[in-house]
């Protein structure tokens, strides 16, 4: 018989990736998106994937009864760090209720191992390189919202017998990110105010530093995680970390190889964490994890695929609260 793997979010980066490589491996493999941060355009030829919106429990449960999954992997969420503080009801409907909702149904219907996403977001300050037995402090919703769910599924665990891991990525990078989204995935943005002709911000000193990961990386010790490690956290990325106006630097010269030349302007400083990255020595030992990333390679595909997307309109945001809002925010840049 084989396998049925379930895949939240299976329009964005990670989701449109991964199905790609299980159904390579000969994996059955349907998605659930509601297309809200990513793009139909972005699904495999004939991939089945439900819009669903995951807040909407009946019609999860729905889905579980009818396609009866064996293993889920939730990708889904609105990963706008920044944003959080400012759509507070929006960041924990997407990013927490519609987690529990997920995991209610995969109790009730049986699943044989939920795989989180959560996110480097829940080490907030703390020295890097980030280890996985540090301490979760996270500083604004987004990262609070992730903590409550790995929170959750030891419970699920505990009381109702749910297999799990916990995957905290960081910066990854590779076709299908949305670029056109102006609160998040930085080298995407960048690229698309390349090709349009617009400067390349960065908020603040550009002196943070964040280590950029190629999402091919992640395919084989994701699958691994379907019948392996009960219960624990995996740190995966890349070791080399770098500040962002090094970056910003990098994707203004892969610019420069598709005849676009912008320049670098500084904004005014964000509520983030100055210095993140994290330590990938678990995964590397039990995953045989390997990041093997080469950032402008990376980029330079990037160009190459955003170059042949449509042209779409920049999402714009209702701010659920305008107190302490970022001028960069408050006008259309
Ligand atoms: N990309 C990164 O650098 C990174 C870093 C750390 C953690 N993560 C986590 O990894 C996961 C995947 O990230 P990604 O970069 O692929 O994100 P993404 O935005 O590209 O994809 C997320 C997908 O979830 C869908 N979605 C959002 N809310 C939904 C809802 N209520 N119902 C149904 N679908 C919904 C979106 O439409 C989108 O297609 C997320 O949980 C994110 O928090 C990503």
């Amino acid at each position: 018989m084989s396998v049925k793997v379930l895949i939240t979010g299976a329009a964005g980066l990670l989701g449109s990736n991964f199905s790609r490589f299980l159904m390579e491996q000969g994996y059955e493999v349907v998605g659930i998106d509601d297309f809200s941060g990513g793009y139909r355009e972005n699904l495999a030829e004939g991939f089945s994937c439900a819009d669903i919106n995951l807040a909407d429990l009946s019609a999860v449960d729905g889905y579980f009864a009818s396609e009866r999954p064996d293993y889920v992997y939730h990708f889904a969420a609105y990963a706008a760090e920044g944003l959080s503080p400012f759509i507070r009801r929006y960041n924990y409907t997407n990013n927490l209720i519609c987690s529990a909702n997920l995991i209610t149904s995969s109790i009730k219907h049986g699943v044989k191992k939920f795989i989180f996403t959560s996110s480097m977001a829940v080490y907030g300050p703390q020295r890097p390189p980030f280890v996985e037995t540090m301490a979760r402090r996270p500083i604004d919703p987004y990262g609070i919202a992730k903590y409550a769910v790995e929170m959750d599924l030891r419970v699920a665990h505990d009381q109702h017998g749910l297999s799990y891991s916990i995957i905290r990525p960081h910066n990854i990078i590779g076709i299908y990110q949305n670029i056109w989204d102006r609160y998040r995935n930085v080298i995407g943005i960048w690229i698309r105010k390349s090709i349009r002709g617009e400067p390349l911000f960065i908020y603040g000193d550009g002196l943070q530093k964040r280590a950029f990961s190629d999402v091919s990386f992640y395919m084989k010790p994701f699958e691994r995680l379907m019948y392996e490690y009960n219960g624990e956290i995996f740190n995966l990325g890349a070791d080399k970390e770098r500040t962002i106006g090094e970056a910003a630097e990098l994707v203004k010269k892969c610019a420069g190889n598709f005849g676009f030349y912008p320049e670098i302007v500084h904004l005014e400083g964000r509520h983030e964490v100055k210095f993140a990255w994290c330590d990938h020595g678990k995964a590397k030992s039990l995953l045989d994890f390997r990041d093997g990333t080469n950032m402008e390679d990376t980029v330079n595909r990037m160009f190459s695929w955003a170059l042949g997307q449509k042209d779409r309109k920049v999402k714009k945001t209702e701010y659920e609260l305008e107190k302490g809002m970022y001028s960069f925010w408050k006008e259309e840049k």
